[in-house]
């Protein structure tokens, strides 16, 4: 290691203590901030840490949804997160406007939203899940009542198959996710004949049925820990490949595809979370009058677990 990275990290560990911060880190993030945080995990177990944190400070390293969803579940905490610029394209194809024309078409329905969505388009949905809780959400809803989904139409099919519940699929899609072709999936089981094969739900469905496991990040995590197979092959971003290698170093994981990159996700940096730091900016606010209504819809999902 270069001595201006041991330096940098010893500065980020200095001003973390005195502002008395917790690191939180998403499963893609960049090896170097994923071992820099106090915890890393799915987009599930990050909001069950956001709420349960004793810390003033959380230092979000993730996409801008991630960070709003911390907090909208501490408004009293400092959220930062390292680069503004991290947003998640998905979150960004359902708008308020368009939504609330939705569910004018559809009176009644019941909005499930994934949480890679902003916080105003949670404020009007009526639950909020992650992909490591999806299918135990919509079960939940009586089944005389309608569903929208949004954003993610690949995830919200995936549930309706797991659930035999008809919905109604917003078309949003992860731009990451949808580089996994079939036929990668294909080629790395041909080249690895043992490998269990586990895979995102946001993936096409022609990907996902392809695959031994559909699981969320936190359900890769814990089933590449399990598992006694000796080689796995992994169908979501690349950054999860850092971690599992970590935990598992018996064992050989292959990505599906090199080009599942989430550019968005890269850009959080160790430079980025030290600069955050010293400057406690750019925060992450949700407005009073969005975060309660938003808080309801999340508050459900927590409370299904
Ligand atoms: P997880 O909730 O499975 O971590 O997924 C978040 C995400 O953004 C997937 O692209
Ligand atoms: Fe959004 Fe896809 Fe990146 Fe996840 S991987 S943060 S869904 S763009």
């Amino acid at each position: 290691m270069e001595d201006s990275d041991v330096k940098l990290k010893e500065e980020i560990v200095d001003l973390k203590k005195r502002r008395n911060t917790v690191i939180l880190a998403h499963n893609y993030q960049l090896g170097e901030v994923q071992d820099m945080a106090d915890f890393v995990g799915d987009s599930l177990e990050l909001s069950q840490k956001a709420a349960t944190t004793e810390a003033d400070v959380i230092v979000f390293c993730g996409v801008h949804f991630m960070a709003e969803t911390a907090s909208i579940l501490c408004p009293d905490k400092i959220v930062l997160l390292p680069d503004m610029n991290a947003g998640c394209p998905m979150a960004n194809m359902v708008t308020v406007p368009r939504l609330r024309e939705k569910k004018k078409e559809h009176p009644g329905a019941t909005v499930v939203c994934y949480v890679n969505s902003t916080a105003a388009v949670k404020a009007e949905s009526d639950v909020c899940c992650t992909s490591a809780n999806a299918v135990k959400v919509v079960e939940k809803i009586p089944v005389n009542e309608e569903i929208i989904f949004v954003p993610d139409q690949y995830l919200g099919g995936y549930v309706a198959a797991q659930t035999g519940r008809k919905m109604i699929l917003w078309p949003g899609y992860c731009p990451t996710h949808i580089r996994i072709r079939p036929q990668d999936i294909s080629r790395q089981r041909a080249e690895h004949p043992q490998a269990k094969v586990l895979v995102h739900p946001e993936c096409r469905p022609e990907a996902t049925a392809l695959a031994d496991e559909v699981l969320s990040t936190g359900g890769i995590i814990r089933l590449s820990r399990e598992t006694e197979a000796a080689e796995i092959i992994i169908g979501t971003e690349i950054g999860i490949i850092h971690r599992l290698r970590k935990e598992n170093p018996g064992k050989k994981f292959f990505p599906a595809s090199e080009q599942a990159v989430c550019p968005r996700m890269k850009l959080i940096t160790l430079e980025s979370i030290l600069g955050s730091l010293e400057e406690m900016t750019p925060e992450v606010k949700v407005p009073e009058r969005i975060r309660l209504r938003a808080k309801a819809a999340v508050d459900r999902m927590l409370e299904i677990g």
